[in-house]
């Protein structure tokens, strides 16, 4: 075995001094390797020095679906999916929806505090100014087939409002910055609101900046017409705007993900927050919310849960509103959120689908296959039934996940953009495809290639 080498220690990493260091041997090659650790991270660029030979490119590290890859340092969200905990910019979840109106969370999570009463006024004053949209966003809307999906709608007007704001390409500005999330935060209601209206042929209802943004949400889904006096039930306006708050912001989740990394192109943030909205929109992210309720009234009533947990663990079908990348105990939103049901239907009436569903959950915490798994019911479980409760269609409820989480893509958009370790997202890969190979073109001269550039990882056939 040859003496083993020792690479001569790197002292720092792109992120500053470390006092840890990993220490690694490459078998290939009995070479030592001192590799930094910072908050308990390698830098993923540390694992290039780690080569065989001048030709190597050098070590890489494979993580399809960034399983255990931090892609930035961030001060919004902290989760400790172990012990349940979520908190925003430090605040516990709990707190904030105990005692917080949505429009304050998103001024904490964009801004890094809570606001002043001068600093919440101002806020408040900046967002019920943009709520209205223009009048050809509504022509555009009108363009939709009736029966399209709210959330569709809702993906391609964002992505529209693009056009309207040429101004928000500037992202290297700070005032035009929180001009465009003046306007998102603001519009996404009414965005929201009128897919609705086109889906069920009703008229659209502009926004009344007399009201609370979770009231002037209901009164744009529900009020019959202009001349039509509604007023929203305070009890459901507080419980929406308490699930606002809920789902305001949750760290790096698919659609964050997708914000970022659109926005490293340096794209302008409306068409950042339409890839964001795209992400939600699966059935794995803010999709699960609407089949859960298709789930559960396909259950229909408790005595059918043994059967669905069957085909579950036949690997048939995934129990939707379980399981979570991140908690492998309960997810706190999930709790908030069943309580908060209780306090809906004390107005609305009991939904039924409630009982179904607190029968799904008992039977699966006591399973053994949900308890190796670590599988417990996430904020979509609950969600949908209190929706359902207060009358929101069903293709709704990925539209009312989108509503909140703008702030939180937002605010996650807002550091990216300020973080000078942040360049354009562009993960490698590792190529599994052909070696070069030629076309077999009888009498034709096979084509000149100038050498591959793509990295080729595979180890190459014995001479
Ligand atoms: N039902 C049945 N089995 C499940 C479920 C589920 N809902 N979730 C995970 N598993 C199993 C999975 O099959 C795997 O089993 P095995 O080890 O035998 O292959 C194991 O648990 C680990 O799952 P995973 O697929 O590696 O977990 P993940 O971190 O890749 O996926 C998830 C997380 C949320 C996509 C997944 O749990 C899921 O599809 N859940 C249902 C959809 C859902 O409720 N989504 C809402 C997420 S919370 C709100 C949000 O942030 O969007």
């Amino acid at each position: 075995m040859p003496a083993s080498k020792t690479n001569p220690p790197k002292t720092e990493s792109k992120s500053g001094p470390a006092s840890s260091f990993l220490s690694v041997t490459d078998e290939r090659t009995a070479t030592n390797y001192r590799i930094p650790i910072l908050d308990g991270a390698i830098h993923a660029t540390d694992l290039h020095q780690i080569r065989t030979g001048a030709d190597d490119y050098g070590l890489l590290s494979y993580d399809p679906s960034f399983a255990n890859t931090a892609s930035c340092r961030s001060a919004i969200t902290f989760i400790d999916g172990d012990r349940g905990i979520l908190r925003y910019r430090g605040y516990p979840i709990e707190e904030l929806a105990a005692s917080k109106t949505y429009l304050e969370v998103a001024y904490l999570l964009i801004h890094g505090n809570l606001p002043s009463k001068n600093q919440l006024a101002e806020w408040l004053h900046n967002i019920t100014f943009h709520t209205m949209l223009h009048e050809n966003v509504q022509k555009f809307m009108d363009g939709f087939h009736h029966d399209a999906h709210p959330m569709g709608m809702m993906v391609s007007t964002l992505a529209a409002l693009s056009t309207f704001y040429p101004d928000a390409k500037n992202i290297s500005d700070e005032h035009t910055r929180y001009q465009q999330a003046y306007r998102l935060i603001a519009k996404v209601p009414t965005v929201a609101a009128f897919a609705h209206r086109h889906s069920v042929g009703m008229p659209y209802i502009h926004p009344s900046n007399d009201l609370s943004y979770a009231e002037n949400f209901l009164a744009m889904m529900y009020r019959p017409s202009w001349t039509t006096q509604y007023t929203p039930d305070p009890v459901l306006a507080k419980a929406l705007d308490t699930l606002f708050v809920l789902h305001a912001d949750h760290e790096q989740n698919c659609s964050s993900n997708a914000m970022r990394a659109v926005g490293s192109s340096h794209a302008d943030p409306y068409s950042c927050a339409a890839a964001a909205a795209a992400a939600l929109y699966g059935p794995l992210h803010g999709g699960a919310n609407e089949q859960v309720v298709r789930m559960l009234q396909e259950i229909g009533t408790k005595e059918h849960v043994p059967q669905l947990i069957r085909q579950v663990k036949e690997g048939k079908r995934l129990l939707m509103g379980f399981g979570h990348r991140i908690y492998k105990n309960y997810d706190p939103r999930a709790r908030l959120v069943q309580q908060l049901a209780e306090e809906v239907f004390a107005v609305t009436g009991r939904n039924p689908l409630i009982d179904v569903a607190l029968a799904l959950e008992k039977v699966a915490l006591s399973d053994e296959y949900f308890i190796q798994r670590r599988l417990y019911p996430n904020i979509d479980f609950y969600s949908g039934i209190i929706y359902q409760a207060m009358g929101f269609p069903m293709d709704m409820f990925p539209v009312l996940f989108a509503i909140p989480r703008m702030s939180g893509w937002l605010a996650q958009w807002i550091e990216m953009v300020q973080d000078p370790e942040q360049k354009i997202a562009r993960p490698r890969q590792i190529y599994i495809g052909p070696h070069e190979r030629h076309l077999d073109v009888s009498g034709a001269k096979a084509p000149v290639r100038k050498p591959s550039r793509t990295i080729d990882t595979r180890p190459k056939p014995a001479a």
